[in-house]
This record gives C-alpha cells, structure tokens and sequence, in this order.
C-alpha cells in the first residue's frame, strides 16, 4: 500500500518532469547541455537560465544529455528523444579521433548515450561507439596495482598522476561489464572486478566513508596516500564519492553477483544513510564546516538511485529493504520540494550543485544532477530500464 503510494508520487513528478523536457529537449537538441550558472556563465539579468556546453567535447558530463533522453524514450515510446539523442551520440564520434583527451570518464560519456541507444534500438553503429570505448577503458589498466588510472597528465603540468584510481570510476567500470556480456569475451569483465577488488580494499574506511583519490605506486602497484579531491579535504567525505561507491558498488554486485561488492555498498549506504540531515539535503562533503552551506544535490540523486537499487535486491534483508528505501525518499523529496526548479524560466531541474568543494561556484545546476534525478524517479516509479 505505501509502495503504491510512493510509486503514485513518482509518477507524477515523472509527468512534470516530461512536460517540461519535452520543450527543453527541442530548444536544446543541438547542444549537449553541461550547466548554466545563473549569474556566471549565464547572467542575462533575467533570472533565466539557460543549458549550455562546459569544457569542449571531450568533457566527462557529455553523456548525460543522451542518457536523460534515452530514459524519456525507454520510458514514453517517444521516437523524438531517441533522435534528439543521437546527434549529440554522433557528435561524441570525434573525441575518438582527437583521442588523446579521452581518459576513464568514456563509461560515463558512452554507457548513457551510445551504449543506452544499442541497448533500446539494437543500432550497430552504437554497438560500436561502445565497444570502442570500453576497449579504451580497458587500455588503462594497470595490472601492478589492479587499477584503472584516472585522468591524464597535462603536459609540461609536471603533474604525475600515472598512479592515480579514483572513486568515480566505480562508474566507468559498467562499460566493461556491459562490453563482457556484449561479447562473450570475459577479459572486460576481469578487469572491473580487478577495480572494483583494488577500490574495496583501499578506498573503503572502517567507518563505511570512502576516499576520493588513491595513489599507488604505478610500477609496483604499492599505495603512496590518499587525497581530499573534490572534497573539503584529507580524510573527509566527498558526497557525491560516497555516492559514485554505494551505487557503483550495487552496479559491481548487479553484473557480477559477488557478495562482497553487495556487503561494501550496504556499507558505504549505511554510513550515508547515518549521516543525512535532518532536512534531507546534502551538503557537498559530510565534513566540511557549517558555513558556508555548499550544497550538492547531484550527490543526492546519486546515492538515491544506489538506495533504491538496494531496496529492490533479494538478497538485501527485508528490513534493510526498507530502511534503504525510506532513505532515497527522503532525498527524492527534499530534492522535489526544496531544491528542484519546475518552472519554465529555466532548462534545468535541480539547483543547488557543487562540481567539488574548492571550485570557485556552488549551489548552480548540473545536467548530471538531473540525470540522476529522473533515474531515480524512474527507479522508485518502477520502470526497468538501466542505464547502467
Ligand atoms: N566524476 C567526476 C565528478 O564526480 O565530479
């Protein structure tokens, strides 16, 4: 009966969120869409706002246009979102021929839009974007730590981050294991769970917190430390990482059936949970100071899709179940009531946005904050498809 009821709600904020995706997937179809900063990047004087590109086309977010309107497909039929799609799927084709700025974001760039398009129409074209990617991918392993490396060095940066494995990359890794079930080739699939092995025991804190950024030694493979990334520091807990985790984690256990990924998302989903206001919205690390109040409701919507994901497991205890699923409705609603923009006025949905703790803006909009927000709207409402 209360599921019913939860699953009437959600129905309702999908139909809101149709209706005005519906207008702004057409004003918008030849972008990819990254984030208007009201007052930055977009200060018209108005108080509109308006989707806009972020750091050219090889940026991590540009799948999640895509993936947004791939999920309005599976969803209403509606062959409109899945052409809208596709330009900006095309459009990705050239980060393949520049290639040298592609890094361990291609899952994120690739799952949502060519492989999701693969995965509802059967399109071999995309088939192909996303073997191509999840090669790429793979390509980054390195077997002396069992990690994917992170990002790329800038050059004449002196940066050296050739040992890096980041948190987010839990992530990336669904290409591989989709590649895997794609293929019958089974080597994508060991590489995942090398990751997803290597992030379980060095990345997992005892109280359930994980770390953003590890460091291992690349020719030995032995850890150096860890860094604070895009949270407030050393040793604290980055939101939107402890949601990359506990879903990435589910995601690990959802393809590979490995009870220890299960254990370590419930663990990762325990501490969140512990650690959620009062008022349901997320702050965009759990130990950064009381003012100024940063918010990051990407990390939210994250951490209530890994919530919802759990709560529909059978081998999850029916009271945890529970437990998890009151948890992502405590999110989802916080999300709707306070921080969501359903007027016309602007593109976007969700409001209050951090990129990491020491960026220069705060509390603005992101595409992926609402990609994740409609997935889990979907989640709870009980629609099947994944995207992930
Ligand atoms: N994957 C990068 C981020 O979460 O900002």
């Amino acid at each position: 009966m209360q599921q019913e009821k939860e699953k009437l709600w959600a129905g309702e904020v999908f139909a809101e969120f149709e209706k005005k995706m519906e207008k702004v997937a057409e004003k918008s179809k030849d972008k990819i869409p990254a984030l208007a900063i009201d007052g930055v990047h977009d200060d018209r004087g108005d108080g509109t706002k308006e989707w806009r590109a972020d750091d050219g086309l090889n940026w991590w977010t540009n799948g999640f246009w895509g993936g947004m309107l791939w999920m309005l497909y599976a969803e209403t039929g509606k062959e409109r979102y899945g052409e809208i799609a596709r330009i900006s799927e095309r459009k990705l084709d050239a980060c393949f021929e520049s290639f040298l700025g592609l890094h361990h974001d291609v899952g994120f760039m690739w799952m949502p839009t060519a492989v999701a398009d693969y995965r509802l129409t059967g399109n071999r074209e995309a088939r192909k974007r996303g073997l191509h990617a999840a090669d790429l991918l793979a390509g980054r392993f390195n077997p002396a730590g069992g990690f994917i490396r992170a990002w790329n060095d800038i050059p004449g940066s002196g940066d050296d981050t050739r040992g890096w494995a980041i948190i987010d990359c839990m992530f990336n890794i669904t290409l591989l294991y989709w590649a895997s079930e794609e293929t019958k080739d089974p080597r994508f699939r060991q590489i995942a769970m090398l990751h997803a092995d290597t992030v379980r025991e060095n990345f997992i804190r005892p109280d359930g917190s994980v770390k953003h950024i590890v460091e291992f030694d690349p020719e030995t493979g032995a850890v150096r430390r860890d860094y604070g990334g895009q949270g407030y520091g050393e040793g604290s807990s980055w939101t939107r990482g402890q949601g990359w985790g506990l879903y990435g984690f589910a995601l690990s256990f959802l393809h590979t059936g490995k009870a220890e990924y299960l254990e370590t998302a419930e663990k990762i989903g325990d501490y969140f949970a512990a650690n959620i206001p009062e008022d349901g919205l997320i702050p965009v690390d759990f130990c950064q100071p009381a003012e100024p109040l940063w918010y990051d409701d990407t990390a939210a919507a994250v951490a209530a899709c890994g919530f919802l994901e759990l709560s529909g497991m059978e081998a999850v205890p029916e009271d945890k179940r529970i437990f998890y699923r009151e948890a992502a409705l405590k999110l989802l609603k916080a999300l709707d009531e306070k921080h969501c923009d359903w007027t016309e006025k602007s593109d976007c949905f969700l409001t209050h946005c951090s990129g990491s703790y020491h960026g220069e803006q705060h509390n603005h909009t992101l595409v992926y904050a609402d990609s994740f927000f409609l997935e889990a709207i979907l989640k709870l409402k009980g629609a099947p498809f994944l995207l992930w």
